[in-house]
């Protein structure tokens, strides 16, 4: 009995089969020498929020870091973003609640908040991608991304309306087109409405697996829906319970013209962006959504979590699992993580 705690009579080597492990984990630069994957700075696309007024920043109450800007102070973050070398910055707005209706009008008003925060900050910092997203929420007063008849949710005269956003959007000097709705038929419709209207050089990035989560609620807080939802997505979002389902949305997306796909929520989803970049290997993105960083957030508050860690362990995790880049909210404080590194 005593033996078997002896070291000296435990065989390692013959159980291993000569094989140490960890002799490639001894130091640092022995580790960086089989690292598979790296996380950098052009990995980051930063999701940033807009709200009316002039030199206007308002937080984000469950979202700790995260802040409303008006246009001027998000031109401000975008300057920010082209010094830390991030590639892109994906715009949402808050629309003031006097703007909304069940139609989503205000999407397709050409001075809107996200409107004239494209423009002021391509004419500022041209050389930062701008993605917008594409879906009626932020503008419906039922605070649903498509149109809603009685209690559906239409698809093909949203469809129609979202084609209408998308231009607009593009005309504001959108480089990227981010449909996040999840009607069917709707990138090859903005495909084909961007190029009959000149704008054949804007991408699309489709959320192709975008799951009915409740992992979007700080979202909603930030951009003031959660209190006027009626109803819930599961309609038009997926069922978190698939996968194969994931692959047959991609596949028509890129079918229909996406240049880019991408997968929401992200930590608990790293299995449906694994099989995604398998299969298809094209350009993949992973979006780590507002309920994953509030809860980072929230254990690194209280203490519990070394929140430099778990930030960087986590985003790693999306490269591990195959991801070209990544939404985050965490963007800024990555890149300037890495710059001082
Ligand atoms: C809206 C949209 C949502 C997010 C991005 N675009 C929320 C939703 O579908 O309700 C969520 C992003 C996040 O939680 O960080 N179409």
């Amino acid at each position: 009995m005593t033996a078997l705690f002896n070291a000296a009579d435990i065989d390692i080597d013959r159980i291993t089969g000569r094989r140490r492990m960890r002799r490639n984990r001894k130091a640092d630069w022995a580790r960086r020498l089989v690292r598979e994957t790296t996380l950098g700075v052009d990995d980051l696309i930063w999701p940033i929020f807009i709200i009316d007024g002039d030199r206007r920043t308002e937080p984000v109450a469950s979202m700790p870091g995260v802040e409303r800007h008006s246009v001027d102070l998000a031109v401000a973050q975008a300057e920010r973003a082209a010094k830390l070398g991030i590639p892109a910055i994906a715009l949402f707005p808050f629309t003031d609640p006097a703007k909304r209706d069940p139609m989503g009008s205000e999407a397709l008003n050409g001075d809107n908040l996200v409107c004239r925060a494209c423009r002021a900050i391509k004419s500022a910092v041209p050389e930062v991608g701008l993605v917008t997203d594409v879906a009626l929420d932020p503008y419906t007063s039922h605070g649903h991304d498509g149109l809603l008849d009685g209690s559906e949710i239409v698809n093909d005269a949203t469809v129609a309306q979202l084609v209408r956003q998308a231009l607009v959007q593009a005309d504001a000097g959108a480089d990227v087109i981010a449909p996040s709705d999840m009607m069917d038929g709707r990138v090859g419709a903005i495909r084909e409405g961007l190029d009959a209207a000149g704008f054949r050089r804007v991408q699309i990035m489709a959320y192709s697996a975008k799951y009915a989560s409740a992992f979007y609620g700080p979202f909603r807080d930030a951009i003031g829906t959660s209190a006027t939802l009626v109803g819930d997505k599961r309609t038009y979002q997926m069922d978190p319970a698939n996968t194969d389902e994931a692959l047959h949305e991609a596949e028509m997306d890129l079918a229909e013209g996406a240049d880019m796909i991408m997968v929401k929520p992200g930590m608990p989803y790293l299995d449906v962006l694994w099989r995604l970049k398998q299969e298809f290997k094209v350009p993949t993105y992973a979006y780590q959504v507002s309920g994953e960083y509030a809860m980072i957030m929230a254990a690194v508050r209280n203490g519990w979590l070394d929140g430099d860690r778990a930030m960087m362990e986590s985003l790693s995790a999306f490269k591990r699992a195959g991801a070209d880049g990544i939404l985050t909210y965490f963007a800024p404080a990555v890149a300037e993580r890495l710059a001082a590194a």
